[in-house]
C-alpha cells in the first residue's frame, strides 16, 4: 500500500527575474490573478489534495509571503464592525493552522534541486508533492489532487505531463516514455531542457511531483547541471537507473506558465472571464479590442 501524501514542498526562493522591476520588492508567487496571489492558488490546490504541512523554501526578500499566512486581527475587525462577511470569508482562505506552515531558507540560488532538497529534514522519510506556484493549473479537479488519486494506484514517483510543440522542448524536462497506458506514462529517462531534435518525446514535466523520500537522498550526490543548476529533473531521472518507477500523469486542464509575461496575462484573462463579477466587462472590452485590432488591419 502507498503512503499518504500530507507534506507539499512550494520551492519560492527564485528571483523572478523575467517579472522585474516588480519582483524587485515584491515577490512573484505574491503577484495576482485577478484578487488572489498566486500562492493561494497553490495553497488551496494542496488543500484539495489533503495535504496537511506545508513547507516553502524561501530566500532573501520574501517576507511578503510569510505575512500573507498571518492572521491580520485590526483587518478582520474592521470588515467585522463594518459588516462585510463577504470579505472575511475570503480572508479565511489565507489562514493556517498553527504548525501547518514552515519556511525554510534557501542560502543561495542553486536551482530548484537544490531547493527540495533544503526541505529534506522536514520531509523525513515520507513521499511528499512538490507544487510550483508560478505553473497556475485551472480543471474542474485540482492537478494535485488528480495526481494523488492516481499515486495510490502506482506508488513510486509521479510528475505532472503536459504535451509541448517541438520548439517548446528547450523549455522544459522531457519524458523518454517505456509504456503509454492512456492518462498515464511510465517512463525510461527525462531529460532537461533539449533541443527539439533531442527530445525523446513530446511530453513535458510542468510544476507538481509526487516523489519518494529517496529522490533527496538522490539529491546528496547530484552535480550541478544544465544551466548551473542542481536540477530536480536528474534526482528524478536516477529513481529510474534505481530501478523505482517514475510515471507522467497527463492531467485534465489548463496550464497557465505564470513565470512568463504573456502566460500571466493570459491566466488573468481566463480567470477574469471565469467569474461572475467581472465577466461581462471584461468581455466586451476584449470583444471590442479584438474588432479594433480587425477594422486596423
Ligand atoms: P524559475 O526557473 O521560474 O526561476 O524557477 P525564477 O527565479 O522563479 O524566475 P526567473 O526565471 O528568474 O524569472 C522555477 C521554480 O523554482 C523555484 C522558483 O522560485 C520557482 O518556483 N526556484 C528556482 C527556487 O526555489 N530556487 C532556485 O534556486 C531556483
Amino acid at each position: 500500500m502507498t503512503r499518504r501524501v500530507t507534506k507539499a514542498i512550494f520551492p519560492v526562493a527564485g528571483m523572478g527575474t523575467r517579472f522585474l522591476p516588480a519582483t524587485k520588492s515584491v515577490p512573484k508567487e505574491i503577484m495576482t490573478l485577478v484578487d488572489r496571489p498566486l500562492i493561494q492558488y497553490a495553497i488551496d490546490e494542496a488543500r484539495a489534495a489533503g495535504i496537511k504541512e506545508f513547507i516553502f523554501v524561501t530566500s532573501r526578500g520574501k517576507g511578503a509571503l510569510e505575512d500573507y499566512f498571518d492572521h491580520a486581527p485590526q483587518l478582520e475587525q474592521l470588515l467585522r464592525q463594518k459588516g462585510k462577511t463577504d470579505l472575511l470569508n475570503t480572508l479565511e482562505s489565507t489562514n493556517m493552522e498553527s504548525g501547518a506552515i514552515a519556511y525554510i531558507r534557501q542560502h543561495k540560488a542553486l536551482g530548484l534541486g537544490h531547493a527540495v532538497w533544503c526541505a529534506r529534514r522536514l520531509i523525513g522519510d515520507e513521499p511528499f508533492a512538490v507544487i510550483l506556484p508560478d505553473d497556475v493549473i485551472a480543471g474542474e479537479k485540482p492537478c494535485l489532487q488528480q495526481m494523488v488519486e492516481a499515486y495510490e494506484e502506482t506508488g513510486g514517483n509521479m510528475v505532472a505531463a503536459m504535451e509541448v510543440p517541438a520548439e517548446k522542448t528547450s523549455s522544459y524536462g522531457m519524458l523518454d516514455i517505456e509504456a503509454d497506458m492512456g492518462a498515464m506514462v511510465r517512463t525510461k529517462g527525462m531529460v532537461e531542457k533539449p533541443k527539439a531534435e533531442d527530445a525523446p518525446s513530446n511530453l513535458a514535466v510542468i510544476g507538481r511531483y509526487i516523489l519518494s523520500p529517496s529522490v533527496l537522498e538522490n539529491l546528496n550526490n547530484i552535480e550541478q547541471g544544465a544551466g548551473g543548476e542542481i536540477q530536480l529533473t536528474d534526482a528524478i531521472a536516477a529513481e529510474i537507473k534505481n530501478g523505482n518507477g517514475v510515471y507522467g500523469y497527463r492531467f485534465q486542464g489548463q496550464r497557465f506558465d505564470c513565470g512568463s509575461k504573456s502566460g500571466f496575462l493570459q491566466a488573468t484573462v481566463a480567470f477574469g472571464l471565469a467569474r461572475d463579477d467581472l465577466r461581462e466587462d471584461l468581455f466586451a472590452y476584449l470583444h471590442d479590442v479584438v474588432n479594433m485590432g480587425k477594422a486596423a488591419e
